[in-house]
């Protein structure tokens, strides 16, 4: 039988079980399929997938077969033969088809045409005697081989051979292909450098995700990361940092005279040709960022004459800010520096994307230095927004000329955009949109939904940078924003995470940051929009996580669900903490207490009738547990508690007068809560009034905790200015105030990114603390 013989079976095959699907069901049998469905737990959710009825059990005579002609096919049958070895025994052939083949006990990797998936799309039919697995191109069937691995036993992912399993599959119909095109992660290796084979393991983790680009961020001012043979001293200098572990990251005391750099490593081109096939190998290509103009520090340590005053420099030991050394853009020698570890840097990676960076140069020595004015004027530009244009201009003339698309964070818009330029939006998606709208390609990853180096919970989480990004806000990412015109929409790429590492010392604790919430942004990126549903995602989630375990992957257990944070309640009421895993089991405590493994059992509904504190912890049978949560309950009268609210919106980077502004909403609510007011999450101002009970006259400080923009006004009088558009900060102020009833108001405004208010007050026996909701009342 020729090949395209062979061809036309296996699309009958296909075509057959389509047909299949027609049936109509009685109500029973749905319900019955259903429930098979419900327990097929593959992250990302395919486009469509059906449970058949039966079984695919591979035993030590199943075969892989290939279409002949084609070597990639072999590749994905080779990796899942591997995967399949080390934990089960079985040491399947990979056979190429031929005229004599039995399709029978087999699996098939079948290279086919069908526009309908595209490049990245496959099928994947499980049958009681055959799997067959279909795609245009061999990434689809690595796709389609992601799927299967989790149709699989958990222990397929053991590292040890497991004896007496059954390696069953359900027998399914799925047809899956990605929204979109750009599924990334990154991973920045200089703040704290990742040996190699722990950035084996992530390619791993985002492979079993079906993400498709690893960004390799590789030049900061902590660590250049990279051999670079023409100049030697970027790793002999720039990959050493003196040793300030265990002194916060911006704390730490730049590098003494004296003192010798013991901190860093690097990546020999070596190396990087290694990692870069290892991802090869999984579909992944590797975007490298070279760092410029800023995020340079390191790499003028060991060569000062490009910078603009020439030094001398240390590579910083911890937070370095503002950045002001960065590279000088006058001096012609440091077009020929940097184009000549491009010239290095280029043949290592064979992707069509380069990432140069470009964001937070701080441009105070351009102002001052005569080479950089000189250009300036030689170039007729306008300031030094303008002069950074040039620079990036000329860099991506030279990556155009290699045949490589530029790649630059989103300030690279600032005194405009290189032609050809592709922009990853960070600052929120306004600079995604404006460029998209510009007919620009653009990576979303706003601080917002993609900055998995912020905190997974409120409270019990390892120090972080700062910021709040839970697994569901991941999930509830919308990658094309409103804003963009539709004919634009082709221009968003897709999605990425970025793993900053100024607080993520250790492999183990940049997988904890990692995960979950690379599951959520999968399925973001790859699932159909509509096909997103954050209970079924959760569902899906209880074995995924015991997948992790099996892959020894060191994830953040989840807490209960919806547990956390603070409520008000109006009478008796009671708690219900349900477990994200299928596994484990929830203790908690009512006393304050931290829960331990003999605290209370959680089994039914926790029943409260006050003022509560109920702190909880998940334990897993293999001794882990998860971070502390802890929810306060507050009983307020619900007819005399509680405070107005108007709700505006607009852009503003400080508080506008509301009083001019429409009012788009208002009620009541009970304490400062952005989310019971607002109807958007960005680009909005509420201003909440009430009255505030005091016992006793005296000093009182009042704190707000707001990220952007706040006020607060005791009786009219302002007492707290926190205004202006930045990240979470606490202001404070003090006023004598008398015993009984105060005015209070509090306007905020939200930009995009965070949204946060807290409001604290200290007072006569009263220390620095949240204030109650039970305080506040809507009328004097
Ligand atoms: C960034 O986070 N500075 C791109
Ligand atoms: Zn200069």
């Amino acid at each position: 039988m020729k090949p395209r013989i062979i061809l036309f079976l296996l699309m009958s095959i296909f075509i057959m079980s389509c047909s299949q699907q027609k049936k109509t069901l009685k109500p029973e049998q749905r319900k019955k399929m259903e429930d098979k469905l419900s327990q097929l737990s593959v992250i990302p959710k395919p486009m469509e997938m059906k449970r058949t009825d039966g079984e695919f059990v591979i035993n030590d005579s199943t075969k892989l077969l290939v279409v002949p002609g084609n070597r990639q096919p072999e590749e994905v049958a080779d990796y899942f033969k591997k995967m399949l070895k080390k934990s089960s025994g079985y040491d399947l052939p990979v056979q190429t088809m031929n005229a004599s083949t039995v399709f029978n006990n087999a699996i098939v990797f079948n290279l086919i045409e069908n526009k309908d998936i595209g490049a990245e799309g496959y099928s994947l039919f499980v049958k009681p005697d055959l799997v067959t697995i279909a795609a245009n191109a061999p990434a689809g069937l690595f796709y389609g081989v992601q799927t299967l691995r989790q149709l699989l036993p958990i222990q397929i992912e053991s590292e040890e051979l497991v004896t007496g399993k059954k390696w069953k599959i359900p027998c399914v119909e799925i047809i899956d292909a990605p929204r979109f095109q750009w599924r990334g992660a990154h991973l920045d290796v200089c703040r704290h450098f990742f040996p190699k084979e722990f950035v084996k393991k992530y390619i791993d983790i985002l492979a079993l995700h079906k993400m498709n680009t690893f960004h390799w961020h590789l030049t900061e001012d902590q660590g250049w990361r990279i051999e670079i043979k023409k100049y030697p001293k970027l790793t002999e200098v720039g990959a050493w940092r003196v040793d300030r572990s265990g002194v916060t990251w911006r704390d730490r005391q730049p590098q003494q005279p004296g003192e010798a750099a013991t901190y860093g490593g690097y990546y020999t081109q070596e190396d990087v040709k290694e990692i870069v096939a290892y991802a090869k190998s999984r579909f992944i290509q590797v975007v490298p960022e070279i760092e410029m103009p800023g995020h340079a520090l390191a790499a003028i340590a060991a060569y000062p004459e490009y910078s603009c005053f020439g030094g001398p420099f240390t590579v910083a030991t911890g937070g370095y800010w503002p950045i002001k050394d960065i590279y000088c853009a006058g001096k012609e020698g440091t077009f020929e520096f940097l184009e000549n570890i491009l010239d290095e840097v280029i043949p290592l990676f064979p992707g069509e994307f380069f990432h140069i960076g470009g964001d937070e140069a701080f441009k105070e020595n351009w102002e001052k230095c005569p080479d950089c004015q000189k250009r300036i004027t030689d170039e007729g530009l306008k300031d030094v927004h303008e002069l950074q244009s040039y620079f990036i201009k000329r860099i991506e003339k030279i990556l155009n000329s290699r045949g490589k698309r530029l790649v630059g964070w989103d300030e690279i818009l600032e005194g405009g955009l290189a032609p050809n330029a592709t922009v990853m939006s960070w600052r929120g998606v306004a600079g995604g949109i404006e460029a998209a709208n510009a007919g620009h390609d653009v990576v979303m990853s706003p601080t917002s939904h993609c900055y998995f180096d912020y905190y997974q919970a409120r409270e019990g989480e390892p120090e972080a940078i700062g910021g709040y990004l839970p697994l569901e806000k991941v999930y509830s990412f919308e990658p094309v924003p409103p804003d963009i015109d539709p004919e634009k929409e082709k221009h968003i790429l897709g999605a990425q995470a970025n793993v900053w590492t100024e607080y993520i010392p250790t492999p183990e604790h940049a997988e904890y940051m990692l995960l979950p919430r690379l599951s959520a942004l999968s399925e973001v990126v790859w699932s159909p929009k509509e096909a997103r549903n954050l209970k079924d995602f959760h569902f899906r989630m209880q074995s995924f996580y015991e997948r992790l375990t099996e892959m020894q992957i060191n994830f953040r257990i989840p807490t209960p669900l919806g547990f956390g944070g603070e409520r008000t309640i109006f009478g008796e009421t009671v708690v219900e903490l349900e477990n994200p895993l299928s596994t484990g089991e929830i203790r908690y405590t009512l006393d304050g207490s931290d829960p331990g493994e003999g605290s209370l059992l959680y089994g039914e509904p926790i029943k409260i009738t006050g003022d509560a504190e109920i702190k909880s912890r998940i334990f897993l049978d293999n001794g882990k547990m998860s971070s502390l949560t802890t929810e306060k309950i507050f009983l307020v009268n619900k007819k005399k508690n509680g405070l107005r609210f108007k709700y505006y919106e607009g852009r503003w980077e400080k508080l506008p007068d509301f009083g001019n502004l429409k009012i788009k909403g208002n009620g009541r609510c009970y304490s400062f809560d952005l989310k019971e007011a607002r109807q958007r999450e960005e680009f909005y101002g509420v201003v909440f009034s009430g009255f505030l009970k005091l016992k006793k006259k005296g000093e009182y400080t009042f704190y707000t905790i707001s990220d952007d923009g706040s006020k607060l006004y005791v009786d009219g009088k302002l007492v707290v200015d926190n205004d202006g558009f930045h990240g979470a900060q606490e202001e404070s102020g003090s006023i004598e105030l008398k015993s009984g009833s105060h005015k209070i108001t509090v306007e905020y405004f939200e930009s995009s990114g965070t949204e946060k208010l807290e409001v604290l007050y200290k007072g006569p026996g009263i220390e620095k603390q949240k204030i109650s909701p039970a305080s506040f009342f809507y009328k004097k």
